[in-house]
């Protein structure tokens, strides 16, 4: 079978662009109604589209006086959206800062259950400030520390979730056996952070885990993400810079053991549809003249971890801090840095430019030029599909699957139909057995 997409679709709010909310073509109240968001679902599922995903933080952070929040906590929001979907997989943002192994584990589980198969869990370390301050840490988490936290984490969770066999559960109701304790295991972890006993106690549920996603693309990120991830999410500007780390995170994974097929690479992209090149740019444009300069320079200061709220909106920036001193998100600070150098950007230009998706790339044009792109990249050996981020919700959505998907699927890019029923199968990976389930070859031996 040819190489397909795989494509998700990053849900926020009323869009990803920051000024959405105030576009005629959105409605804020879409943010507190559950009926919004179960609509975006099936209409993912109608474009066949492999999941649909929310990014999440534990703080309001800088942005509320002009800028929308996401409201919902997201394993909340996907459990109402798996009740009105059958097919489309489900990934949520949770943090493996300030909570422990076994609550999220049990979360994850339950959304698995709940969803027949379809839970992700988009694995992140949260790095904001804002973020420790409201869970009694002074000031941002050290970078290092923050990843082998993580890393522990995820080691505690997956085999919370392996605890209990595939075919632990008996339910034999005439011998009055539920369980087949022998294949219910504690696992016994005692490690840095965590000591936990298990078994879980949310019995095995259909994938066996969830599909495991993440989005460093620091050093310590990218081995991370090498390492455990099924699927990358990553904002890349330009095909060379995806092809670059395209490559080094294949060589990555291929070092810690695995295939290079089982780590999908999904870059962003802000796409603005018109029936013109010029409607789409005027589209790009209005949202542009709706921004809140006050807002976006609280949201570039926190990215490059200096104060511009009182920079001059007509000047270049400011020297920056090198990237040894950022404990935040240094992919993106580099990504940003980058860009304003580059294409020597005054303030202004530069919030204009990081308004559709904090650094993701936007591309303005007709339907058939966004699937020109996307084969592009996909071709160039950029990508293994799209994180895809409608600048506004949820025509930017219907937008895409109206009109783009149908020519991918033309063009034998892109399924028609679904040809599995879990998260897992539509990213074409294999169901993994539990690490306590020992094979026939294994016993004979
Ligand atoms: C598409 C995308 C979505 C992300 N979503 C979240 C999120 O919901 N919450 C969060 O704390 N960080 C999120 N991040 C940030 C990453 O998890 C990570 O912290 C960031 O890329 C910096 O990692 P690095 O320091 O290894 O470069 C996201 C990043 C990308 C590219």
């Amino acid at each position: 079978m040819t190489r397909q997409l795989h494509l998700n679709a990053f849900l926020m709010g009323v869009g990803h662009h920051e000024a959405a909310w105030r576009h005629e073509r959105t409605d804020v109240r879409n943010l507190t109604d559950v009926k919004h968001f179960q609509r975006l679902a099936q209409l993912a599922e109608r474009g066949k589209l492999d999941s649909v995903f929310f990014a999440d933080g534990l703080a309001v952070g800088p942005r509320v006086k002009h800028n929308t929040q996401a409201i919902f906590e997201p394993i909340t929001l996907l459990t109402a959206m798996a009740t009105v979907t059958e097919h489309v997989g489900l990934i949520a943002t949770a943090t493996t800062g300030y909570i422990e192994p076994y609550t999220l584990a049990r979360s994850f589980a339950s959304l698995d259950h709940i969803s027949g198969g379809r839970a992700g869990w988009n694995i992140v370390t949260s790095a904001g400030e804002d973020e420790a301050a409201n869970f009694g840490v002074e000031g941002i988490p050290d970078h290092g520390g923050r990843y082998r936290r993580a890393t522990e984490f995820v080691d505690v969770a997956t085999a919370l979730w392996d605890s209990w066999e595939d075919d632990a559960l008996v339910l034999d109701e005439a011998s009055g056996t539920f369980a087949d304790t022998e294949r219910v295991h504690r696992i016994d972890h005692d490690g840095e952070h965590f000591k936990v006993r298990g078994p879980l106690n949310t019995p095995r549920s259909v994938q066996g885990r969830p599909l495991l996603v993440q989005a460093g693309s620091s050093e310590s990120g990218k081995d991370f993400a090498a390492r455990y991830a099924e699927a990358i999410f990553t904002a890349q500007r330009s095909v060379a810079d995806g092809k670059a780390f395209y490559r080094d995170v294949k060589a990555r994974a291929v070092k810690f053991g695995r295939s290079a097929d089982e780590v999908k690479i999904l870059p962003g992209i802000v796409p603005f549809i018109g029936p013109t090149e010029d409607a789409a740019r005027e589209l790009e444009q209005q949202f542009t003249d709706l921004i809140s300069p006050e807002y976006s320079l609280r949201q570039l200061s926190q990215m490059l971890g200096v104060d511009l709220t009182a920079h001059a909106l007509d000047a270049p920036l400011p020297a920056l801090p090198p990237i040894e001193q950022i404990q935040g998100n240094k992919s993106r600070y580099q990504l940003v840095k980058d860009l304003a150098s580059s294409e020597s950007l005054t303030v202004r230009q530069l919030i204009a430019k990081l308004g559709g998706g904090r650094g993701h790339r936007t591309f303005a044009g007709t339907a058939e030029q966004v699937a020109d792109n996307l084969e592009l990249w996909f071709s160039e050996g950029a990508a293994d599909g799209f994180n895809i981020m409608p600048p506004y919700l949820p025509g930017g959505l219907e937008d895409f699957v109206e009109q783009v998907v149908p020519i991918l699927q033309r063009r034998g890019l892109f399924r028609t139909d679904y040809t599995a029923t879990t998260l897992r199968g539509h990213y074409g990976l294999a169901h993994r057995p539990s690490r306590y389930t020992v094979t026939a070859a294994e016993t004979s031996a």
